[in-house]
């Protein structure tokens, strides 16, 4: 276990604010948990830290930052057509990828390059392409900072649903996820129904785990901005989820306008693309902007406060709301 106090975020955080945290500890072992939160200086308001690609910071964080290191993956279970691997939250995302990968096991390629941590995994699950996170998680462990109990849930216990989970919900400020079980598959289950995927992967020679990886990889690399080079937090917005009335009538008005099925009655439309057609992609506001070839995702052109990025957030949610009356929300957890 390692404390830190008064310790800088800017490397800690992908949109790169300059902020500081009153407190940091890292964890290795899961077991450290019961030592933190039954001290006398116990954390009272604290905030898991995985990589800090999904997250703002506004200001100073006045409380601790609880940081999992561990990066263990292990096989737990094996049979002819799965094998499933409890890896550690603090693995970086795309290293388990690669490790699925480089071993031919199904599952996780779509999901390539997603920056963050896997403990950061289940919170949101994470997605892209046409697979999410919750399709190959089995279980969580975590630990719950009410009852000071180490347990776990099962996928089903996790209430996953787009960009959304219990660690959201009733366990939010509650649970420190510590590891996840992951069951991929052996046999080839290529999943290339989004977008220009198959196209990339056919242009690969076919689709073969690696293939698919590379195509994948390709792709984000070309819409997304790289966050050694500006800083961003991935999609800044989630897709609206609107009654399929209002989505019936904003396509009478604009025949282009995509948008999928959502839950019953409901249907997704894309933010990116009312951003877009809202007239603020690329819209730079002095030092932080909306990317110019991913309208979802705000950038820091460098010395932006998490203020700055708030304030355009505003800009661009009423941008949207004056042109179609859709409210968007952020992904991003603002802290
Ligand atoms: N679009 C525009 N202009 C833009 C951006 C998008 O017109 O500037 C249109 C696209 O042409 C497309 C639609 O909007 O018709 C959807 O865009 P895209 O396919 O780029 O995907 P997305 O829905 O915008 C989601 C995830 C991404 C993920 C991609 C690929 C969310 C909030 N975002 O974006 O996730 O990589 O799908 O599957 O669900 C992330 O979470 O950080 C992230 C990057």
């Amino acid at each position: 276990m390692k404390e830190y106090t008064n310790h800088p975020l800017r490397a800690l955080n992908s949109f790169h604010v300059d902020e500081y945290a009153a407190r940091i500890i890292e964890f290795d072992n899961p077991d450290e948990l019961d030592t933190i939160f039954a001290r006398e200086n116990a954390p009272e308001q604290w905030y898991t830290l995985g990589g800090g690609n999904n997250i703002l910071f506004t200001g100073r964080y006045e409380g601790t930052l609880i940081h999992p290191t561990g990066r263990g993956i292990e096989v737990m279970a094996e049979d002819d057509s799965s094998l499933t691997i409890r890896v550690e939250a603090g693995v970086e995302w795309d290293d388990m990828v690669a490790w699925c990968v480089e071993r031919g096991l199904w599952g996780a390629e779509n999901l390539s390059l997603i920056p963050g941590s896997v403990g950061a995994s289940p919170v949101q699950n994470i997605g892209a392409y046409g697979a999410e996170a919750k399709d190959i998680i089995e279980r969580v462990y975590l630990f719950d900072t009410h009852t000071l109990q180490h347990c776990s849930l099962s996928n089903d216990e996790c209430h996953f649903a787009y960009r959304d989970s219990i660690f959201k919900r009733e366990l939010r400020g509650r649970a420190i996820i510590t590891a996840v079980d992951f069951k991929l598959s052996k046999i080839a289950s290529p999943n290339l129904g989004y977008g220009d995927l198959s196209r990339e992967v056919e242009s690969r020679g076919g689709a073969t785990l690696q293939n698919i990886r590379e195509a994948v990889c390709a792709i984000r690399r070309s819409k997304l901005p790289d966050t050694a080079i500006l800083g961003n937090a991935g999609s800044f917005f989630k897709n609206p989820i609107v009654e399929s009335s209002v989505a019936d009538a904003l396509l009478a008005s604009y025949p282009d306008m995509p948008s999928y099925p959502a839950t019953e009655g409901r249907r997704k439309l894309a933010a990116g693309w009312l951003i877009d057609r809202a007239g603020m992609k690329g819209h730079r506001q002095g030092s932080v902007g909306v990317h110019d070839r991913q309208a979802l995702v705000l950038v820091n052109f460098g010395g932006a406060t998490g203020g700055d990025v708030m304030a355009l957030a505003a800009a661009v949610q009423e941008a949207v709301y004056a042109k179609f009356g859709v409210r968007i929300e952020p992904e991003v957890n603002v802290l």
